[in-house]
């Protein structure tokens, strides 16, 4: 193993996209930002120099950051954000994973431009569990705003209503050519007959997204940084957070000279969303011009709403569960939490008309078992490492809603959360299971809920209430998928399982950011372990002050 160092200087950079010329963040002046290559064993450093007229944090997305939960990154949680002029070096080590990550900005919407792939490869000499591919290309899935995404957001915020939607979707960064005024197009060259590796990160901030190629059957392989066993497919669906593994076979000789890749939302989303569809091109030869760019037939899609057809996408993950990686999922559990998740409102602040823009003139927040997150004003992590809890956090998040319903019928009379930050804590080692159920409040919709520090196993999941008795029954404790990111499916539930082997204070959250926004977020304070290497160490020197 070796160590591998990076150097992110944030800055302002000007870019045109659809014919709209702004600054925006980046990192090194690039948008997206750098490729990160490692290999599973390796330490990364990555250096980060903040350049821009804001806060900022770096997430490692996915990355387990066993006993490094300093270099976590998200704001408030595992460290105060890194101040304009500030520097911070994220030091931590890659172990036991391998595929594709991503890191982003971990402060309000900042991840809206800062962003880039992870690529963990194999150790040296370690080969793939499937044939090596003759060519692997990281493609970020991601969403472009005309406007300022912050101001989006603190727009929302302060009106109380739900923010304006992007304006397109894009493949590293580019529209392409179903859009009006777009001028450049994500081109994928490719030889006949060769095998290329998609390594796909849903980067959106509030759509998970269908991903197609026209008359080309993908295979996965791999999805969030752990293998898979192989299973064919035609549509993918990635939610935000996610990231996926792909074989692409060019055909052995390819009746047309290129195909479309296309992307499309899928949501029942309470409100509006970003309706397009965007364009790449696979091409065998290149295309001339946007007309022949634009005349690609797009590969059929399933309908924004077509929920069957998610389902059917996710139910089809396995673990390898083989000898060399097995899966090592909790056949019993010590602690069993129930959390309802969803959208539900919070009274009017006063306004300068008296109302606000949520539902009934409230403003719209979203909650875990009727607990809205409120993000800290110091690190949670630090508060913890210095047992100074009083006024930070409580310890008292609900195991359950404080009153049951029927998640997926009528609502209940009081929508109105309650706030607070209030964490889960756990001791060391303690075996988990979470049941995920979306309680539909506001109308039924997915939620794609993210871990930090840890992978978790997807036991089961379903349509409808979470019945106890029948539903656990039917768990898969042989191969599940093992994840950092999960759809909560549209009016059903999700069960997961983890072992909680690693200290620290660990966010888990819907990845559409304006629900993080809205507070649909808690946090597992996990206790350290009796032995010297299971402490969480003490705080880096340079790591920065609230
Ligand atoms: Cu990818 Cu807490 O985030």
């Amino acid at each position: 193993a070796s160590t591998r160092r990076y150097t992110f200087n944030v800055t302002m950079a000007t870019v045109t996209r659809l014919c709209v010329t702004k600054s925006i963040p980046t990192v090194n002046g690039r948008f997206p930002g750098p490729k990160l290559v490692v290999r599973e064993g390796d330490r990364l450093i990555v250096q980060v120099h903040n350049n821009i007229n804001s806060n900022v944090t770096f997430h490692w997305h996915g990355v387990r950051q066993l006993r490094s939960g300093w270099a976590d990154g998200p704001s408030y949680i595992t460290q105060c954000p890194i101040r304009p002029g500030q520097s911070y070096a994220y030091d931590f080590r890659i172990v036991g994973q391998r595929g594709t990550l991503w890191w982003h900005a971990h402060f309000s919407w900042l991840r809206a431009t800062l962003y880039g792939p992870l690529v963990i490869l194999p150790p040296r000499g370690v080969p793939y569990p499937f044939p090596k591919p003759d060519r692997e290309v990281p493609l970020m899935l991601g969403e472009w705003f005309n406007a300022d995404p912050e101001a989006v957001i603190k727009q929302a915020l302060r009106t109380g209503g739900g923010p304006n939607v992007s304006d397109a979707y894009t493949f590293n960064g580019l529209p392409g050519p179903t859009y009006n005024c777009s001028a450049d197009t994500f081109r994928l060259r490719v030889r006949p007959g060769r095998t290329y590796m998609l390594r796909l990160v849903n980067a959106a901030l509030n759509d998970e997204l269908f991903f197609a190629v026209a008359n080309h059957t993908l295979t996965v392989v791999g999805a969030d940084a752990n293998y898979v066993k192989p299973f064919a497919a035609t549509t993918l669906v990635i939610s935000p957070g996610q990231t996926m593994d792909v074989l692409l076979a060019a055909a052995a000789s390819p009746p047309a000279p290129a195909y479309a890749i296309a992307v499309a939302p899928y949501t029942n989303t309470v409100g509006t969303f970003d309706n397009t569809t965007a364009v790449a091109a696979l091409e065998y030869a290149p295309l001339q011009g946007a007309a022949a760019l634009r005349s690609l037939p797009p590969p059929a899609l399933p309908l924004y709403n077509e929920t069957g057809a998610v389902a059917n996408f996710s139910a089809k993950f396995r673990s390898l569960a083989s000898a060399r990686y097995p899966a090592r999922v909790p056949r019993s559990v010590d602690r069993k939490f129930f959390f309802a998740v969803g959208l539900g409102a919070a009274p009017c602040r006063s306004r300068v008309n008296g109302t606000c823009q949520g539902p009934n003139g409230t403003r719209f927040a979203a909650s875990m078992n009727n607990v809205s997150f409120t993000m800290p004003r110091t690190s949670l992590l630090q508060a913890h490492y210095q047992r100074r809890y009083g006024g930070v956090l409580t310890a008292n998040f609900p195991t359950a809603p404080p009153v049951p319903f029927n998640y997926t019928g009528a609502p209940p009379n009081n929508t109105f959360v309650m706030h607070g930050t209030r964490v889960v804590p756990l001791g060391f080692n303690t075996t988990v299971e979470v049941v995920l159920q979306d309680t539909s409040i506001l109308g039924a919709e997915s939620h794609p809920l993210h871990l930090h520090g840890y992978d978790f196993f997807v036991v089961g999941q379903g349509f409808g209430n979470y019945d106890a008795a029948n539903d656990t029954a039917r768990y898969n404790l042989v191969d599940p998928v093992q994840r950092n990111t999960v759809s909560v499916p549209t009016a059903g539930w999700v069960a997961i399982r983890f072992v909680a082997d690693n200290p620290g204070v660990w966010i888990m959250h819907c990845h559409l950011d304006v629900h993080l926004s809205w507070g649909l977020a808690m946090a597992w304070l996990v206790n350290d372990g009796p032995l010297p290497n299971q402490k969480l160490p003490p705080p880096p020197s340079d790591i920065p002050k609230c």
